[in-house]
């Protein structure tokens, strides 16, 4: 076990001490967590593969699962890719810094540890400005895969993290809760038209009104099934409770469609965003405003406090079927698979 430091951020002075500890420890070849807007990464130098090795052992994570390289601007991206297609440009020019990962053919620089031993890699600009500011310290770009145990739920604050792997890493910078607080949207640009593996906030209407073009898993849900991203296996995201969504009219009709599912109500934990069933029996009921982007930054740190109160049962209010909802959806779906 090693002491793990948590580093706030919130002074101008905190901020930059925090960015030159976090910055000597990646020079050294050691694992950080970091705050992104999405969720909290856990990071290490993309350059250098015994750093991204030790990534795969504090996670659990499969090695065959590629990691995201996040960069600090157009040109760190252009120099971990062997080519800068038509489609990125457009793509960084309408969404970067932002949530949204492009995958390309990757550069000999780029470890074989960091695909995965594929011939591609993801990159992402994100917008936080503390990752933003270490990348720019450190002068390489940070190889960050969520900063949770391989399968479960991603972090979007820094307790969240420590939580889960105090003990395993030195340092975890507290950059505040996630903005956007779902992991990005991942594209796959080598595809022809361009093709989403991942859903998130960027939606697919907004990434098909920049490129003209785009194979769609909505329009074509068969197309999506192809397991080319492995973060796209069915179960994925998930809390230790048993997850369900369903749609309900009021506190009444909540009640009798868990009769048959027979359910100790004081171990169930609701999340609504509309029809709000009263507190009585369940364990708790909380509400996130009827907002998708509202719903996605405060879903996991839900699904976190639901596993810490050990609930048994989650039941998810059905969200809205429209674009801005569909990367929510996903993760219920994987979350209750
Ligand atoms: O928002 C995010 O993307 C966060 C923050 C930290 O940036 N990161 C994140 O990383 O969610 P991770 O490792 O938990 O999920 C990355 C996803 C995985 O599904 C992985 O398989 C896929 O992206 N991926 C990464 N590189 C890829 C590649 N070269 N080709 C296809 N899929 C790739
Ligand atoms: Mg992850």
């Amino acid at each position: 076990m090693m002491k793990t430091e948590i580093l706030p951020t919130h002074t101008k002075a905190l901020f930059a001490a925090a960015v030159q500890r976090a910055a000597a420890l990646l020079r050294a070849g050691e694992v950080v967590a970091l705050p992104t807007e999405t969720v909290y990464g856990l990071a290490a130098n993309a350059l250098d593969a015994a750093a991204v090795a030790k990534i795969y052992a504090i996670k659990g994570r499969p090695t065959h699962n590629p990691i995201i390289v996040h960069v600090a601007g157009v040109e760190m991206a252009m120099r971990c890719v062997a080519n800068w297609p038509l489609s990125a440009r457009k793509l960084a020019r309408s969404f970067w810094p932002g949530p949204l990962t492009l995958v390309l053919p990757r550069a000999k620089a780029i470890p074989d540890i960091v695909t995965a031993g594929g011939d591609t890699v993801g990159v992402r600009w994100p917008s936080h400005p503390f990752i933003q500011a270490v990348i720019r310290e450190c002068g390489f770009p940070l190889a960050a895969p969520s900063a949770n145990p391989s399968n479960e739920i991603s972090p979007t604050n820094a307790a969240h993290v420590a939580k889960k792997l105090a003990g395993k890493i030195a340092l975890v910078v507290d950059g505040g809760q996630s903005q956007v607080g779902i992991e990005s949207t991942v594209i796959d640009l080598t595809a022809n038209p361009p093709r989403v593996l991942r859903p998130g906030m960027i939606h697919e209407e907004s990434l098909l009104a920049v490129l003209g073009n785009l194979q769609s898993s909505i329009l074509n849900p068969q197309s999506s099934t192809v397991l080319r991203s492995p973060g796209q296996l069915a179960k994925h995201y998930s809390p230790k409770a048993r997850l369900i969504v369903l749609n309900w009219r009021d506190a009444a009709d909540l009640r009798q469609q868990l009769e048959t599912r027979n359910p100790k109500l004081e171990t169930c934990h609701i999340i609504a965003h509309t029809h709000i069933p009263s507190e009585s029996g369940f364990a708790s009921v909380s509400v996130i405003p009827h907002d998708a982007e509202a719903f996605a930054r405060a879903l996991y740190a839900e699904l976190h406090r639901c596993d810490e109160a050990d609930a048994e049962l989650i039941i998810v209010e059905a969200l809205p079927d429209a674009p801005e909802w569909r990367a929510i959806a996903d993760r219920l779906r994987r979350a209750a698979a």
